[in-house]
């Protein structure tokens, strides 16, 4: 035999057994290819294994070359098929079980919120139904309605942070009081959360925007009595046994002024940072409904009377929580948020 034809039946060797093993659908056809090509009794390869027998010395080298190369192709070949059919028909087969699961991330509500949700519940069996005001206010509402006069320091331009003309983003909640005032008749019952803007630095107690609750309570014969009895109820709804004290305090649009202050939740009454050494945190200003108030909003000040208090649902997060920095409440930190979410 020449060298020639060896070659060409090797090559003969190779196209039908690729062909066979690529066409072959299950591992018994591949099974049936493997014996045809590769079997080692009557397999082809063994035949042409045979006829290197037949090639004349001086081309053995080069013919036994090619017969290695072409029982490594054959082999690989046949292996590739294998697993590939192998995969097809397990599809699991190439997963690797074993793996953790990628972690499910799961959205919740943001401390402050939480808080005003349970602060209105509370205030709604009391008879409380939730009101509310735009955050872009007249000066008026904001403050002249208020009773402040026209020269009040938190009236400055840099006090506050004014949009156009007398138009500025609301210094605090106060204004719905003017607003529910103008529109229904007494009895009045009515929380109204939401947020307000003050021209503050953004450090660990203030921030430029934050969330208040205004408190409402208008009817004949309301007094003090009414207002110290219903804050007290609250505290200790929310507060539990934490102790709680009330302080006289000033506001133009109350007479008497009062404001109610909680042990501090972070260092129990110990103080820190948070309280500023105090041992307590305000958590609210309060008093009895101003008659120029009352007046401005075309109430009868003979009549009626009533309080109202302006809460600060992120201070009383924070002592919730035992949050060190207000700013953690806006940094959307998902390691924090994790913890504190519900
Ligand atoms: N509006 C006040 C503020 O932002 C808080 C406040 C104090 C509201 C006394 C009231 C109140 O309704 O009676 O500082």
């Amino acid at each position: 035999m020449t060298l020639e034809q060896f070659e060409q039946d090797i090559e003969a060797l190779r196209s039908g057994a690729l062909a066979a093993f690529t066409a072959a659908q299950t591992a018994e056809e591949l099974e049936a290819a493997r014996i045809q090509f590769l079997g080692d009794r009557s397999g082809l390869l063994k035949t042409v294994q045979q006829a290197l027998g037949a090639i004349s010395k001086e081309y053995k080298p080069a013919a036994g070359r090619a017969f290695n190369a072409i029982k490594q192709v054959l082999t690989d070949a046949h292996e590739a098929r294998g697993k590939a059919l192998s995969r097809s028909a397990s599809p699991a087969a190439d997963l690797d079980l074993t793996m953790p699961a990628r972690r499910q991330w799961r959205g919740g509500i943001h401390p402050v919120t939480v808080v005003i949700d349970e602060i209105v519940a509370i205030f709604r069996e009391l008879g409380f139904t939730v009101a509310l005001g735009p955050q872009a206010e007249s000066e008026w509402y904001n403050f002249g309605a208020l009773n402040f006069p026209a020269n009040h320091p938190a009236m400055d331009a840099h006090d506050t942070l004014y949009l156009k003309g007398d138009v500025l983003l609301r210094t605090h909640t106060s204004p719905v009081q003017i607003r529910t005032l103008q529109t229904f008749p007494p009895p009045i019952r009515i929380l109204a959360p939401g947020d307000v803007y003050r021209r503050d630095f953004f450090d660990a107690s203030h921030a430029p925007m934050f969330a208040q609750i205004e408190g409402l309570c208008v009817d004949e014969g309301i007094s003090f009595v009414d207002l110290k009895a219903m804050l007290s109820n609250f505290a200790r709804r929310f507060f539990g046994a934490a102790k709680t004290r009330f302080r006289p305090s000033y506001f133009p649009f109350t007479e008497p002024s009062a404001e109610m202050d909680v042990e501090c939740q972070i260092c129990h009454g110990a103080g820190c940072s948070v309280c500023k050494g105090t041992g307590w945190t305000e958590i609210l200003g309060s008093g009895m409904v101003h008659p120029s108030v009352f007046e401005a909003a075309g109430v009868d000040a003979e009549k009626y009377s009533g309080w109202a208090f302006g809460m600060g649902p992120g201070r009383i997060a924070m002592q919730r929580y035992g949050i060190p920095d207000i700013r953690m409440l806006y940094d959307a930190d998902v390691r924090f948020l994790e913890q504190v979410a519900e």
